[in-house]
């Protein structure tokens, strides 16, 4: 039950500061598509954008066909897409219970209970952690509850920028089997971007590479994984 997101001809930025150039590029159901490329290359741009966060400058995204730019962030959260941003999304002086509670807030009492259990459930490294403060939480720990908190409004796309930053390998690949479960058990579509490519790339289905603010790649990610010149040059694999 994903959905697919299309970005046709997007110019994009904040204010005069263009980021995007004509940039085209979709991301399809039940697929994961790892968005990598280069530091300040515009890949949170393009998850900002695909939000209705930035200013569209020119060109339109697409949501199973239907034109999402134009509508508020929150409109288009309600479609089914979820966007975790790169900086911590969970609020710190709540606990884990009331973070989950404070997701559903579309959500009538009764149906939010029933998904704040759901959640728990989902992600058993919380369980036993409900009535913590989101504070003390590991890094590892607090994005799960992220993600937990995207789930408990049940969205079909989820937009995941870096959510491995800063985590210890161990943690980083927890994080990542969770993602990848996410598609295999309930069909949704992942984008993915990621400053460890190798890793996301190699999980990946496939593979959009920004190159300062313009698609430099789209196809499969196995084979940009494996394409020696965009591979070395940009993301720094390949040259082992
Ligand atoms: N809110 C903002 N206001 C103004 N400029 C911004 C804003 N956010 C990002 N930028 C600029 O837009 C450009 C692209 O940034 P973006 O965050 O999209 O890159 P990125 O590919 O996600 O980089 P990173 O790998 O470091 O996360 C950069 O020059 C950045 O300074
Ligand atoms: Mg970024």
């Amino acid at each position: 039950m994903g959905k697919t997101i299309k970005v046709d001809k997007v110019s994009a930025g904040y204010r005069k500061l263009h980021v995007l150039f004509d940039a085209s590029c979709s991301m399809n159901d039940g697929e994961i598509t790892v968005l990598v490329g280069p530091n300040g290359s515009g890949k949170s741009t393009l998850l900002k954008t695909i939000m209705g966060i930035t200013d569209l400058y020119s060109g339109g995204v697409f949501y199973d066909g239907t034109k999402i730019n134009g509508l508020p962030t929150h409109e288009i959260t309600k479609l089914g897409i979820a966007y975790l941003p790169q900086v911590n999304s969970t609020f710190s002086n709540l606990t884990v219970r009331e973070n989950l509670v404070m997701a559903g807030y579309v959500l009538g009492k009764e149906e939010a209970d029933e998904r704040v259990r759901k959640a728990l459930e989902d992600f058993p490294v919380l369980k036993g952690y409900a009535s913590r403060k989101a504070a003390t939480l590991s890094g590892g720990e607090r994005q799960m509850l992220a993600m937990a908190m995207a789930l408990t409004r049940k969205p079909k796309v989820m937009l995941f920028d870096e959510p491995t930053a800063s985590l210890s390998p161990k943690v980083a690949l927890e994080v990542l089997g969770e993602i990848r479960a996410l598609k295999e058990e309930r069909g949704m579509t992942i984008v993915l971007a990621e400053q460890n490519a190798r890793r996301a790339l190699e999980m990946g289905d496939r593979a959009i590479l920004l190159v300062g603010g313009k698609v430099a790649y789209e196809g499969s990610s196995k084979e940009l994984l494996e394409h020696k010149e965009l591979g070395r040059v940009y993301l720094g694999i390949g040259q082992g």
